[in-house]
């Protein structure tokens, strides 16, 4: 355990410790929005791939288990991440205290755009978890279902067919992906991996990476807010798909929101 602090408290230690906090929350991110995707799939499919996550390591260590392991090496790597990087910068700054002033002017720049970024993707994070997870703030158009646990493309369908509801996620996947970007070329610094001959790819690779998540986060308010994608039938439930009885008129799955 001490050897442990030691190695953190030495430039090298802390810099692991950025790239693997850093690797875990890209892992995260990346992980989350191919989920969303399953969206175009349809209702059942996100439904399920929801379900599915919560019964990873069931028979073990029970249901839901391994998704509040997953929540809280989350939590614990963007905590770890951001105090680290907070450590590094200081340390940095005071190993260099007489630099040139357009440097400082550029970096003082990006350092506060991550600041405020930073803050209000934690902010959006926490208003996030408390409509799409816990269900405390929903608001949801006319003529939606209310907000239900485990019914996430119902509960998506809702949301966004409120078009600022829509509007707000499209503009924080804007912060989020250009905190990425910034975030994964200050990260590439800090590691000391640029170089001359590298910057391009290091600089290309954050860019592409920040532009696919904004495509594949957005994808899914946009297409609901526009109806590109179908509304979630209310009569068939995700879980329990009985087959129709014969005298059963035949349903329309994947039709558009009427009103
Ligand atoms: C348009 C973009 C996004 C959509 C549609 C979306 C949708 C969702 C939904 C539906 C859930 C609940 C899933 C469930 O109950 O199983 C969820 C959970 C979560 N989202 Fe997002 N999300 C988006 C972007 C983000 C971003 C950018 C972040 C991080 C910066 C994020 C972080 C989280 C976290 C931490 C959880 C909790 C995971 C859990 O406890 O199950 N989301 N998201």
């Amino acid at each position: 355990m001490v050897r442990l602090l030691r190695f953190y408290q030495s430039s090298v230690g802390k810099k692991v410790v950025v790239a693997v906090t850093g690797a875990i929350m890209y892992g995260f991110i990346i992980g989350h929005m191919l989920g969303n995707l399953k969206a175009f799939a349809g209702p059942s499919a996100l439904d399920q791939y929801a379900e599915m996550l919560r019964e990873i390591g069931e028979a073990f260590i029970g249901h839901g288990t391994f998704l509040w392991i997953a929540r809280a090496v989350l939590i614990v790597a963007i905590v770890l991440h951001v105090v680290t990087i907070i450590q590094l910068v200081r340390r940095n700054r005071r190993a260099q205290p007489t630099r040139p002033s357009m440097r400082r002017n550029r970096s003082t720049l990006a350092a506060k755009w991550m600041a405020i970024s930073g803050t209000l993707i934690l902010v959006f994070v926490v208003i996030h978890l408390a409509q799409f997870t816990f269900g405390w703030i929903t608001p949801h158009a006319a003529g939606t279902a209310d907000f239900e646990v485990g019914k996430v493309y119902s509960n998506l369908w809702g949301a966004f067919n409120i078009w600022w509801v829509a509007g707000f996620y499209v503009f924080m996947m804007v912060m989020v992906c250009m905190h990425v970007y910034h975030g994964a070329w200050s990260m590439f610094q800090t590691l000391g991996l640029d170089a001359p001959g590298r910057n391009k790819i290091l600089r290309g690779s954050a860019a592409a990476t920040a532009i696919i998540l904004f495509l594949g986060f957005s994808a899914v308010p946009i297409c609901m807010v526009t109806n590109a994608i179908g509304a979630p039938d209310p009569e068939i439930s995700s879980e329990v798909q009985d087959p129709p009885r014969p005298d059963q008129p035949k349903l329309e799955t994947g039709g558009r929101r009427e009103g």
